[in-house]
């Protein structure tokens, strides 16, 4: 094992190609910042979101930052909190060229981070704050991001029906569209390759008149290491290669003591140390560090396999 290591590091310098563009963070804020650095140092990545729609100054200046809206505001019919929070950033000078839409607004059982909001509040908050945000500043939008659950594409289908309810309606004037306005759909996925590589070709086929596709979370959840690491390899080259991939972020910007997708799937080690796969995410050398777990969360997720939905929870208290 030593021996493969070193072997690789020294082939690194000839090998090494510039990452895909299309890469980048998603960021979960935690008790350990110190680890923020990590992310822009030696590293390719281009862009990040954080779940909400205020930058994170340590990555100022170092990666385009892409805003979400997370979830419904209380007063969906009036409230412009989003369109405003962005209007700013961009009379501020920030290049802010994407936005992205809820998260996993299907998601409901309260502990898998997902935003619970249903498809005709959604579509009420789309015409009020999102597309204006295209209107006026030319700002491109990602659809309402998923679970990869069958459920998901039932959701999102509900979405474009209410949309084009309320585009129909007579006392709506945002909007000369006959849906809702969506410049890419945002896919997330935790299962093994076979699976994300078929899921993306369904969204892909269902929504054929969107050309572009995000995956803004993906892991192989509670896997073996070399399970995780080969499906890191696998899905990283696929993403770089198919054409209808916009841009991709892999889940696991934390350490794998607190990783809620199991100890395997991240990026630091519990000491904040970049594990292989992190090391291949910032196109850098192998580390050859084993990321461990607590015991709480190998016990928590020792079950899990198959189509799970991404907890997050720890980032939108
Ligand atoms: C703004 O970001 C977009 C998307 O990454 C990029 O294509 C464009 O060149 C950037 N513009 C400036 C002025 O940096
Ligand atoms: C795109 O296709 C979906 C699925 O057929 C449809 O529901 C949606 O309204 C379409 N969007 C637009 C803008 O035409
Ligand atoms: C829609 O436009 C019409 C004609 O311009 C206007 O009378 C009406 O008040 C508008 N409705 C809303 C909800 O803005
Ligand atoms: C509707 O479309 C027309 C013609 O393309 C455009 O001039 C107008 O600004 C649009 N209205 C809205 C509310 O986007
Ligand atoms: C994605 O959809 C487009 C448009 O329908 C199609 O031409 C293309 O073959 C699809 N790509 C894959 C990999 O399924
Ligand atoms: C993943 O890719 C890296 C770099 O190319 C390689 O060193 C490593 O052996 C691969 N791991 C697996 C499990 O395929």
């Amino acid at each position: 094992m030593r021996y493969i290591t070193q072997a690789l590091i020294l082939a690194a310098p000839l090998v090494e190609a510039a990452a895909s563009s299309k890469r980048g963070l998603v960021y979960v804020s935690s008790k350990t910042p110190q680890d923020d650095s990590i992310w822009t140092t030696d590293s390719d990545l281009t862009w990040y979101y954080n779940y909400g729609s205020v930058p994170t100054s340590d990555f100022n200046g170092k990666l385009e930052f892409v805003p979400m809206l997370w979830g419904a505001p209380e007063d969906p019919e009036n409230d412009m909190s989003f369109y405003n929070t962005v209007k700013n950033l961009v009379s501020e000078g920030n290049n802010i060229s994407y936005v992205l839409g809820f998260n996993e607004p299907d998601g409901c059982d309260g502990s898998s981070g997902g935003s619970c909001v249903t498809a005709a509040t959604a579509a009420q908050v789309w015409k009020k704050q999102m597309e204006p945000l295209k209107r006026d500043f030319g700002i491109k939008l990602g659809a309402p991001a998923v679970t990869g659950a069958p459920n998901g594409f039932v959701w999102l289908q509900n979405f474009f029906s209410e949309c084009a309810i309320l585009a129909a309606s007579s006392d709506n004037n945002a909007t000369n569209t006959t849906s809702c306005e969506v410049d890419f759909i945002p896919a997330h996925w935790y299962g093994d390759f076979g699976g994300l590589a078929s899921h993306l070709g369904q969204v892909n086929g269902t929504y054929q008149n969107i050309s572009s596709i995000w995956v803004t979370e993906f892991a192989c959840a509670g896997c073996t290491l070399e399970a995780s690491q080969s499906f890191a390899n696998t899905t990283f080259e696929y993403l770089d290669r198919i054409n209808y991939m916009g841009r991709y972020s892999y889940f696991g910007s934390f350490r794998s003591s607190v990783s809620n997708v199991g100890p395997n799937a991240a990026m630091l080690t519990e000491k904040g140390k970049l594990t292989d796969i992190g090391a291949v995410y910032l196109n850098q050398a192998m580390t050859g560090n084993i990321p461990k777990g607590s015991a709480s969360s190998v016990a928590k997720f020792a079950g899990w396999s198959g189509i799970v939905a991404a907890a997050v929870f720890w980032s939108i208290l």
